[in-house]
């Protein structure tokens, strides 16, 4: 034990364990390290140095918080004391302003409560048909080789357009999609280079960004406009946000808010659900006993019929695949936050201000919560063995009240496409090269995953 030194360089009055981590550069720390290869740093210092692990970004300091106990103290326990950093609020503002990913406080909790009630389960088992169809129709389209990333990142966007506007989009549903994609893509990009030149600043980058957001905001606003002229009332989330009133003051969200939130669900909600998909496609190919037995129970419960949500728990060997592709491949691959308050992590001080990073690609690979970690292995997930193991161990979803409000949807979906497409086709690796992950915003396959696809006879 012994008195820790906080950034600011001043000492601590609390006596906590020195927080162990690489020593890194004289004046960028660990900054290269990370940016040359993000997941095998912050894999490697996990495994090296432990629970907590703290390194330096040129002149802030790091806190990585790698044991399931320590996350459930940041996203659950004490989450108060963390709210999303400076810097993901920084690189989203421009795009998705108040909306609920990183709205704060009072805002936060407004908005949380008038937009859970549209994603209660039985209100997105509403959203089922559309994901069968839009998956089939994908199907009908397919040729012999594809890649399976590109054709899950555009079904998910096909199905989240459908869901939030169902048909009534004024826009040319193309339109719509090549504007979230250029966003997703310009994110990417300021995630990875900090400091990135503030989108005021007419860069070509910034400026593709601010067209972007104009066609959006052109459709959003447009779409709005005519449900408020038309009176019309509709199923789909768009109407069910328009509808939604706070539960003291009765009043709606301005149309502001609701283009905050919309953009907020076409980025937060199609390209993780895209990627997990991508990487279940991608194991399920490397392992084909687990193919095996993912078809053998589609063939009894279904026998060929476009399954439905209320098939899905009798598709339980499905989901697990699924679940354990996301414990191998989050596609939330981290996230990270700022500590307002001085706090302590098992025994580690974490100071105010401190820059916090809890990864579930890190914490679902730690060998002391999982044998042989490296291993694909879908019965980890048989419920026996899911009540074994603390909480945290597995989050691809986040927890506490932060928790994805689109869990029930990202699963119910990836579920679903995942039958419809495993009964028609069979799908092959088209090389045989490694496929390495790449970690953008979300955790992708790096130059996308071609694959070769053969009937199912
Ligand atoms: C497999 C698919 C998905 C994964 C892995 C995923 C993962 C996550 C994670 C980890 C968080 C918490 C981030 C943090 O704590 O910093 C989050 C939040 C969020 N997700 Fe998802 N998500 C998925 C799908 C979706 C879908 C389909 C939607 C909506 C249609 C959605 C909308 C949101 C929103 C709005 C938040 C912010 C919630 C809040 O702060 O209150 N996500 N997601």
């Amino acid at each position: 034990m012994s008195t820790t030194t906080d950034s600011s360089g001043g000492m601590s009055a609390v006596t906590l364990r020195d927080t162990p981590g690489p020593r890194g550069r004289l004046l960028t720390g660990s900054m290269r390290d990370f940016q040359r290869d993000s997941l095998g740093f912050i894999e490697e210092v996990a495994i090296r140095h432990g629970d907590v692990v703290r390194y330096r970004m040129a002149t802030m300091w790091w806190y990585q918080v790698n044991h399931p106990e320590g996350v459930r103290r940041v996203l659950q326990e004490n989450n108060h004391n963390y709210p999303k950093s400076n810097l993901t609020a920084s690189i989203l503002r421009p795009v998705a302003g108040e909306g609920l990913f990183i709205s704060e406080g009072k805002t936060w909790l407004r908005q949380r409560r008038l937009m859970q009630p549209a994603f209660h389960r039985q209100k997105i088992a509403a959203f089922g048909e559309l994901m069968t169809d839009a998956a089939l129709s994908m199907l009908d389209r397919w040729d012999h080789r594809i890649d399976a990333a590109a054709e899950m990142t555009r079904l998910t966007l096909d199905v989240a357009t459908d869901a939030l506007f169902h048909a009534h989009v004024g826009e040319e549903p193309e339109t719509i999609a090549r504007a979230v994609s250029t966003l997703l893509a310009e994110i990417n990009h300021r995630f990875q280079v900090p400091f990135y030149p503030p989108i005021s600043v007419p860069t070509p980058r910034n400026r593709r960004m601010r067209q972007a957001i104009r066609t959006l905001d052109r459709a959003v606003y447009g779409i709005i406009e005519q449900r408020r002229r038309d009176g019309e009332e509709g199923d789909d989330l768009l109407s069910m946000l328009m509808a939604a009133r706070d539960e003291e003051t009765g009043a709606a969200m301005s149309d502001r808010q609701l283009r905050d939130e919309v953009i907020t669900l076409f980025i937060a909600g199609h390209d993780t659900t895209a990627n997990a998909l991508t990487w279940t496609f991608y194991l399920l190919a490397k392992h084909p006993e687990a193919d095996e037995r993912l078809r053998a129970e589609l063939v009894e419960v279904l026998d060929g019929a476009v399954p439905t949500v209320a098939d899905l728990p009798k598709l339980p060997y499905s989901r697990m695949v699924i679940e354990e592709a996301m414990r191998l491949y989050p596609p939330a691959w981290i996230t990270d936050r700022q500590a307002i308050e001085e706090d302590e992590i098992l025994g580690h001080r974490i100071p105010a201000g401190g820059h916090v990073i809890i990864s579930p690609y890190v914490t679902h690979r730690l060998p002391t919560l999982w044998e042989n970690p490296e291993n694909f292995d879908p019965d980890r997930f048989s419920p026996e063995q899911v009540s074994t193991r603390p909480r945290y161990a597995y989050f691809p979803f986040g927890g506490g009240p932060r928790q994805c409000i689109g869990k029930g949807m990202a699963l119910m979906e990836a579920h679903l496409i995942l039958a419809t497409v495993m009964q028609r086709y069979r799908l092959r690796l088209a090389a045989d090269q490694p496929v390495e992950p790449q970690p953008t915003v979300t955790l992708r396959p790096r130059g996308g995953l071609p694959m070769i696809v053969e009937p199912v006879s």
